[in-house]
């Protein structure tokens, strides 16, 4: 199948419309609830075998799960879905109305055209620096032989580039810890709000509700001193910063105090986790498969020539980015994604109603053995020209498509190849005694507690 062959579909005749079949395994009052709750990769991607799209139960709640690439990306570019459901939800508590994630229709069109200036592919290379200084900076501080907990490490250096490339931020260190402190618990506990819905008993001061709402708080606060130092510093460098506190809505009027602090938490929260997460797993699979690391230390050494590797060499680095998108693959940090009709409207063959509320899962997209030979195996071969053009239309769209796509795919993709050719360059990597790699399922997906030992090649 060529990539060109696969167009989406967006619907058939009214009258071939059928209504999506309930998927199997339901029982009675929880639906499918415990199933999502017990292993939501497993069950998310056996939900393919039940059809294309499938309706699911949980608790009194029916939602739509789509199950195929195309379907997937048809959901994505048609107007008849906005930013909604179960996961937008529980988003919403952590990134507020106000912020370009969550907001839709005019107010989010405006917020792209804000933010997209300082992603666009000509804007990248202004960042590079940062990058290359912070991917060094991150092998400098690793011993070898000693542990390296690679959460707190990931999240750092995701934390401390977005924020020093996109906010100019100063101070970021101990700023970076507090950030990551904070979201991973308001991240756990959005996700067990999102799946267990107890309503007023998150209210109640048990010590994870205290937990999380000191955590939210603290999350908030240093987004206003953020802003707040901007402010007093009377500058205006060209940066994203810059850009929102500059930002008029359709009137003319400079946005609200709100809006603005909503938007840099929508912008400064996926750029640290997603990142994180997926440095996380770039680390596991170095550890995981030596040979494919010691593929990318020599390409790393061949087009560097031995010095330190620079933006300027990171298109050039081949395998190393095929092994990123590999493990974009398999270990994506977004694996599931919400949408809510607008209208009655169809999916492929399907009738949708109007407010009914669709997920689907990205993780079983990329992992689906009808669009993937050897779907499970670790092979970033498998992204060389000329077998990536065997992959279906929509089977890898780890930053998803239509309006709501990452703003941030060029910058992401330059953050990770600059990381794990710094990395390589210097170290192989081992498990330590205590390490636990298995995947601990989130509003993102991570290694439940990676620690690994850097050894010099
Ligand atoms: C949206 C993935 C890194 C900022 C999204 C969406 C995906 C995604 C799938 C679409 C959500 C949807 O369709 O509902 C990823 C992955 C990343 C990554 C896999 C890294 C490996 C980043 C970074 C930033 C960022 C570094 C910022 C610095 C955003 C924002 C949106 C978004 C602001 C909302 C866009 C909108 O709704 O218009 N991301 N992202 N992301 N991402 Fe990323």
């Amino acid at each position: 199948m060529t990539v060109e062959s696969v167009q989406p579909q967006t619907s058939g005749t009214p009258a071939q419309l059928r209504e999506p079949p309930l998927a199997g395994g339901a029982v009675p009052v929880f639906g499918h609830g415990l199933q999502l709750v017990r292993d939501p990769l497993d069950f998310m991607s056996r939900l393919r075998d039940h059809g294309d799209i499938v309706r699911l139960r949980l608790g009194p709640k029916t939602v739509y799960a789509v199950t195929t690439p195309e379907l997937t990306g048809a959901l994505a570019l048609s107007p008849d879905f906005k930013i909604d459901g179960p996961v937008w939800e529980s988003l919403v508590g952590l990134l507020g109305k106000e912020g370009v994630a969550t907001a839709n229709g005019p107010v989010h069109r405006r917020q792209r055209r804000t933010i997209q200036p300082a992603f666009r592919m000509d804007a990248i290379p202004a960042y590079g620096p940062i990058m290359e200084e912070e991917a060094h900076a991150l092998t400098e501080r690793w011993r070898p032989g000693e542990t390296v907990d690679c959460t707190s490490e990931s999240f750092r250096v995701a934390v401390r580039m977005a924020a020093r490339c996109l906010l100019r931020g100063a101070f970021m260190d101990e700023r970076a810890e507090r950030l990551s402190t904070d979201l991973a618990t308001v991240f756990r506990g959005m996700y067990r709000r999102m799946v267990v819905p107890l309503g007023p008993l998150y209210r109640l001061p048990f010590p994870a509700n205290r937990e999380f709402n000191r955590a939210l708080a603290d999350l908030h606060l240093l987004v206003d001193e953020i802003v707040a130092e901007r402010r007093a510093s009377g500058q205006k460098p060209d940066d994203l910063l810059t850009a929102l506190l500059e930002a008029k809505d359709d009137n003319g009027e400079p946005i609200g105090e709100q809006e603005i602090h909503d938007q840099v938490v929508a912008i400064i929260t996926p750029g640290a986790e997603t990142i994180a997460s997926t440095i996380m797993w770039l680390l596991q699979a170095l550890a995981e498969h030596p040979e494919h690391a010691e593929k990318v230390r020599a390409e790393v050494e061949s087009v560097t020539g031995g010095r330190p590797v620079g933006f300027e060499h990171v298109r050039s680095l081949r395998h190393t980015n095929n092994l990123i998108l590999e493990a974009i693959r398999l270990r994506p940090a977004v694996w599931i994604l919400t949408r809510r009709a607008t209208a009655d409207t169809a999916l492929g063959d399907y009738r949708i109603p109007a407010g009914a509320d669709i997920i689907y899962s990205p993780y079983a997209i990329q992992r689906d053995p009808r669009s993937y030979d050897r779907h499970l195996d670790f092979d970033p071969d498998r992204w060389l020209p000329e077998r990536a053009k065997e992959v279906p239309k929509y089977a890898m769209s780890p930053f998803s498509v239509g309006n709501r796509k990452c703003p941030s795919d060029h910058f992401s993709m330059a953050q990770l190849s600059l990381i794990t050719a710094a990395v390589t360059a210097r170290y192989r990597f081992e498990p330590a005694a205590d390490s636990r790699d298995t995947v601990r399922v989130g509003i993102t997906l991570r290694p439940d507690n990676l620690r690994l030992r850097p050894l010099p090649w």
